[in-house]
């Protein structure tokens, strides 16, 4: 299977050129966009085509970075057409533009884009996507994730119910009712999000009985991110693998997103990094996951790492050449993720690496994952490094940590306390 960048184009210059392919069945439409990104054709070599039946033959015969679909067209829509352009080149990031009255539509065919776009979408959100990808394709594809991910194949894609989460906020109008009854359609979904919502690492008084109910609660946002995760998971294909366990690690994932909301305030975080923190905590370690259930060979890194006492980030960098955080990180980009939780998630080991100057959504993350690797990890023979004190003191942080610890183990211990009253 060729890789987008694979095929030339013939002259060097050309060869560098991204590939983008753009599928409408409304001549105007497809017009408009030939116009509107007319003075991108330097950089991009743009195919514009009306028939999703031709265009998915052109995929099967040249490769392409990026594919971007209408979703209503005749013959095949554009769900079903992304999903044939997945399973020829899964590399290609694949865009859908929908319109909002087509939202049950995008809910069959979220499975096969990777993101989104409302309709009628305007140049700046669609050229920023667009370079989004390539952005962090860059930062991240490098030549080895590319290989790595060629290799895991089909990426998981994200949440049907999340994306109808986020039109609903971004209707100007969002309501906690709706969104209750976005996730309580989807009875298996809801029945998770309020076992982990009535579970110990909230520490709620109330026993929460609906998704509305949990939408007031915690909020929105952190209900939206509890979708997400209980989406990725729990799905099928992800079990345990050499003793990496889904249960630990997404009980570690929460205990690290929970406990850096809390470091966040500490460190002066405003109210929208400390819900992107929490995010990012859920999805910190989220490539572990992707590697554990695809890659065949991380079985291996698992068990070198418990039997050589080394940390998982450093087996990963040896063996691999890259480590679960771009994997993790490459994922959420081509979910449309972007700034400080991407950065959180690729430097969650390497915070020095971030260009960052302040302390932001990363050192809440960096710190609360060192603690928690420290006072309950997700595997007790595997070695965890410490937080890293350079990075620290160049943010004005070095004394932090004794409290940070405390904030952490109170975490925790509430968390067992709850455990326990309810005989778990
Ligand atoms: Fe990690
Ligand atoms: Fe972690």
């Amino acid at each position: 299977m060729a890789s987008p960048s694979a095929k030339s184009s013939g002259s060097p210059a050309a060869a560098q050129r991204r590939r983008l392919l753009f599928v409408d069945d409304e001549p105007n439409v497809i017009s408009g966009l030939r116009r509107m990104l007319h003075k991108h054709s330097d950089a991009w070599d743009m195919q514009f085509m009306t028939n999703a039946a031709e265009a998915l033959e052109r995929v099967g015969r040249e490769s392409f970075d990026v594919v971007v679909s209408d979703m209503r067209m005749p013959g095949m829509d554009g769900g079903t057409f992304l999903a044939k352009v997945a399973a020829q080149c899964p590399q290609t990031v694949r865009f859908i533009l929908s319109g909002n009255s087509e939202f049950h539509l995008i809910c069959k065919s979220v499975g096969s884009a990777h993101q989104c776009l409302a309709k009628p979408c305007s140049y700046e959100t669609l050229v920023n996507a667009i370079n989004r990808s390539f952005r962090m394709g860059d930062a991240l594809r490098d030549k080895i994730l590319k290989t790595l991910v060629s290799q895991i194949g089909s990426l998981p894609s994200i949440s049907a119910i999340y994306q109808e989460i986020m039109a609903e906020m971004g209707s100007g109008d969002p309501s906690v009712k709706r969104i209750g009854e976005i996730i309580s359609r989807d009875i298996a979904m809801s029945a998770k999000v309020l076992q982990l919502v009535n579970s110990a690492f909230f520490g709620l008084a109330t026993h929460v009985e609906s998704p509305q109910h949990a939408a007031v609660l915690l909020g929105i946002n952190t209900l939206k991110s509890l979708v997400m995760a209980v989406h990725i998971f729990h799905q099928a294909g992800f079990e345990d693998h050499a003793g990496l366990s889904i249960d630990k690690l997404s009980e570690h994932s929460i205990d690290v997103g929970m406990s850096a909301q809390k470091i966040g305030r500490l460190i002066g975080l405003n109210d929208t990094e400390v819900q992107d923190v929490f995010m990012a905590g859920l999805f910190h370690d989220i490539g572990k996951l992707i590697l554990a259930a695809k890659l065949p060979a991380y079985r291996d890194i698992i068990l070198h790492c418990r039997k050589k006492a080394c940390s998982m980030y450093r087996a990963e960098a040896e063996k691999l050449g890259v480590s679960h955080s771009q994997v993790g990180a490459y994922l959420l980009s081509l979910w449309g993720f972007q700034g400080s939780i991407l950065e959180a998630v690729l430097y969650h080991h390497r915070p020095n690496e971030s260009h960052e100057t302040a302390a932001n959504v990363l050192t809440a993350i960096h710190v609360a994952n060192a603690m928690m690797n420290e006072i309950d990890p997700p595997d007790r023979d595997i070695l965890t490094e410490p937080a890293d004190q350079t990075y620290l003191e160049k943010k004005g942080l070095s004394d932090i940590l004794p409290e940070c610890r405390k904030i952490c183990r109170d975490y925790k211990i509430n968390a067992c306390k709850v455990t326990q009253s309810e005989g778990l």
